[in-house]
């Protein structure tokens, strides 16, 4: 790995947790009882989310389960405009890609579920995020309420239908995203500039202050990311580096600098949803290989990640980290009770424009 660029000091803890937690899941695949060495500056706390989310992931790469078809024939049905909202075509993909389990099998420990040959899908990661770090994130988002926002619409992300009443939530409902660098909705051909996204251009906001309290929790993920799509990791570090080094790329190079000084998360952009169900659907801004992960945060026990297409139910209770080919996989979720969801993501087209090259599946058989 190159060095960190110095410009961004954060990136040293993102690129160091990476390093040790890699470090630390070769230890236990190869069953070595070393002990890893660690900066000396890491509280224990931090050190122990580390070794937690390293030993989730270790768990899951053991337990596998696969397709009995390809990922690259997969994504090559799939029309640019599927998002898993037509009956016909999702009949006609299931008799052409039958799912894992014909009727829908929960799991509730860590699994990894790949294609035929190899390629990872989804991480289902369990408890990978401890209860003080969920504690640490859940507080951290009542700072992004004046950014949670519901709309009278007819795209479902947004609509007042799939959010929880207002009256009985703790914390606001509603959805936020964010990013350094993006397209607005409708405006992403050449002829138009990326922009800084609206939450984090004003100085001090609502937006920027819950970025500064997530630095290490989203470093944690890029850790976690390292170690579940490396390529990924790489791609999305890349991105950052290049908008720092060329902050003419946005239309707020006066905003950019700041905003990544506290941008730790190796992705493009995020979305932070409070209080919603999500109907199945697939996430189409993203290119065919790419992996989003999601952080389930809350108050509330008996959620579920539905992934229908491949017959596979997952137990999704606070604390859970999932990593999924979003635009491939159909996902729905749902849960009783006061919970919140952080997306971490790229943006096909953003990556295109910046000259970010996609990876290809990633194929953990290869880590042994
Ligand atoms: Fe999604």
């Amino acid at each position: 790995m190159e060095p960190f660029n110095a410009s961004l000091p954060m990136w040293k803890l993102t690129d160091r947790m990476a390093m040790y937690m890699n470090k630390r899941f070769q230890a236990i695949i190869q069953k070595q009882e070393i002990a890893i060495p660690f900066p000396r500056e890491w509280s224990i706390p931090l050190l122990m989310d580390c070794n937690l989310a390293v030993d989730v992931v270790a768990r899951a790469f053991g337990n596998r389960v696969s397709t009995g078809w390809d990922a690259h024939d997969y994504v090559g049905q799939l029309s640019p405009r599927n998002t898993g909202q037509n009956p016909a075509v999702e009949a006609n993909l299931r008799k052409e890609f039958p799912p894992i389990h014909e009727k829908l099998r929960e799991y509730n420990t860590p699994l990894l579920v790949t294609d035929k040959n190899g390629n990872a899908l989804t991480w289902y990661l369990p408890g990978a995020v401890s209860r003080s770090r969920q504690d640490l994130m859940w507080s951290a988002l009542k700072l992004l309420e004046p950014e949670l926002k519901v709309k009278h619409t007819d795209q479902w992300r947004t609509a007042a239908e799939n959010y929880r009443d207002p009256r009985e939530s703790e914390l606001k409902p509603g959805t936020v995203s964010m990013s350094p660098a993006w397209f607005e909705q409708g405006h992403d051909t050449e002829k138009y500039a990326l922009k800084v996204s609206r939450p984090l251009v004003a100085e001090d906001s609502a937006a920027g202050r819950w970025l500064g309290a997530m630095m290490e929790s989203s470093a944690l993920i890029g850790g976690i990311l390292s170690l579940v799509h490396p390529d990924l990791y790489h791609a999305g570090r890349d991105l950052i580096l290049h908008l720092d080094q060329n902050p003419g790329s946005v239309d707020r190079p006066d905003r950019l600098r700041d905003i990544l000084l506290a941008w730790t998360a190796p992705f493009q952009g995020l979305s932070v949803i409070s209080n919603r169900v999500t109907p199945a659907h697939r996430d189409i801004n993203a290119a065919r290989e790419s992996m989003d992960v999601l952080v389930a945060l809350g108050k509330y026990r008996n959620g579920t990640l539905n992934l229908p297409g491949i017959g596979v139910a997952l137990q999704y209770n606070p604390g859970t980290v999932a990593v999924l080919a979003a635009r491939l996989l159909l996902h729905s979720a749902e849960c009783d009770g006061e919970r919140a969801c952080v997306a971490y993501y790229m943006r096909e087209k953003v990556q295109q424009r910046l000259g970010i090259a996609q990876p290809g599946w990633f194929c953990p058989e290869k880590i042994d």
